[in-house]
């Protein structure tokens, strides 16, 4: 039963496109399970690098890619995705869950008014209707992909929602925006056409495809700290990106699930507010991002940087049951004299081994570090040289952080990344 859940360890960005990339070539179908177009996932071929916000990475590959139930879909942003990716590969083959929720154009302008609103105190969402989607689906008042083709029940939805959303942005919001229904019902329709063809019941086949044995990869988006239960609440994503994520927006139950895998960058980068204890606000911090290019895909936003936070690390392999690591962009640290490791917090004198429910005792919190040598840099190239040859050659400096990372972590590394490139990856376990 090879079924395998990618999940991200950190803040988000960890490199998860590359990494499903990577696994995927084995894989028979690969499911994006939460999320929506707030997520931006790279994937890097020869010279071509294609940018992915809906369809699973894995699509590059030419295998069954599937849109699960628990991802929020912007149909315009998907549509162009599929006109942008289609040409590209040899084969495109995507299911699109029909119990998916739409984000209309709407909750785009509704996440644009609300963190307006917020002042100080703003998210820092990616501005793309995902948390107005999903407050619509919790409040059971959302659009889902199949509602779109049954068009009594589609004007009926529409004639609920539109006058309440353009009430809500007037009245409590003073917005000038308009919103109608028939701009709205028009949006529903030019894109119910272009995706029909792809819509279908995305948990029977998954559920077939176990059943037959074939191997399945379990996409997230995001990151455990941008969790809406376990992340820095209320500076998160309006979903799981947990791999208890992954069976509700796959529509599978946990014992189907066998391996987890957690991706996590050599340090850690944030988008967006909230605390961020091992944060770096100077030259090395500026040096990681300019050599990390940590600029997000999506917004373009530069990403805040900080060292590895070991007790972020402790906390992700115990919500998700991780077994094993994948950690990505250890090139980029190459260069520095010393490198530290956060493997615990210090607030109020004491000690604290364990990731805060609390926001105002995390901002509190200082890191304590451990410093370990930095190993020499070298030129891309010579990283793929090092990756054809495995783990040996890699600096012995670089082999200490890794066996730091697994000793806190408690799970042993699977994958390693050194650049963005397929051959830049060093595979320590094989999962199918
Ligand atoms: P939202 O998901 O757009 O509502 O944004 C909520 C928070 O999650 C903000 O801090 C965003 O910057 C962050 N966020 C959302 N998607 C991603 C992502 O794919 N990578 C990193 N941060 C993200």
């Amino acid at each position: 039963m090879p079924c395998v859940a990618i999940v991200g360890g950190q803040f988000g960005d960890c490199g998860k496109g590359k990494i499903v990339d990577y696994y995927a070539e084995k894989a028979d179908l690969v499911v994006r399970y939460q999320g929506g177009c707030n997520a931006g996932h790279t994937v890097v071929v020869g010279n071509e690098k294609f940018k992915f916000h809906l369809i699973p990475s894995g699509v590059v590959h030419g295998k069954r890619a599937i849109i699960g139930n628990g991802v929020v879909i912007d149909l315009e942003v998907l549509c162009n995705e599929i006109d942008e990716i289609k040409p590209r590969i040899k084969k495109f083959d995507l299911l699109i869950s029909e119990r998916a929720h739409v984000t209309l154009p709407f909750h785009r302008i509704l996440d644009d008014v609300e963190e307006c609103c917020r002042g100080k105190s703003e998210v820092g969402t990616t501005r793309r209707g995902v948390g107005p989607t999903y407050a619509d689906k919790v409040s059971r008042c959302g659009l889902r992909v199949i509602d779109m083709f049954d068009d009594d029940l589609l004007n009926q939805k529409l004639d609920a929602l539109i006058p309440l959303k353009q009430k809500i942005l007037k009245d409590v919001f003073q917005s000038k925006e308009i919103i109608t229904k028939k701009d709205t019902l028009n949006y529903c329709l030019k894109f119910r056409e272009k995706i029909k063809n792809y819509v279908g019941d995305a948990s029977l086949e998954i559920d077939k495809a176990i059943k037959n044995n074939k191997k399945i990869l379990l996409e997230g988006a995001q990151g455990t700290l941008l969790d809406v239960d376990y992340g820095t609440y209320p500076f998160v994503t309006s979903s799981n990106p947990s791999a208890g994520g992954a069976c509700t927006g796959a529509g599978i139950g946990p014992k189907n699930i066998d391996t987890v895998i957690g991706v996590v960058k050599g340090y850690t980068t944030r988008v967006g507010s909230g605390p961020f204890p091992t944060e770096l606000n100077d030259d090395t911090g500026k040096r990681i991002r300019d050599k990390g290019n940590e600029y997000g895909t999506t917004t373009g936003r530069a990403r805040r940087v900080g060292w590895f936070d070991g007790v972020v690390l402790r906390y992700a392999v115990r919500v998700n049951s991780m077994d094993g690591l994948a950690i990505a962009k250890l090139d980029v640290l190459s260069g520095l004299k010393k490198i530290k490791v956060c493997t615990s917090y210090k607030y109020n004198g004491k000690i604290l081994d364990e990731f805060p429910a609390s926001l105002k005792v995390l901002e509190k919190c200082e890191p304590v570090y451990e410093e370990l040598d930095g190993w020499p840099d070298v030129s891309e190239e010579e990283w793929k040289n090092i990756a054809k040859k495995g783990y040996d050659a890699l600096p012995k400096e670089l082999k200490n952080y890794l066996k730091m990372i697994e000793k806190i972590g408690g799970i042993p590394t699977y994958l390693i990344s050194v650049g963005p490139e397929r051959e830049s990856t060093i595979c320590l376990k094989k999962i199918f």
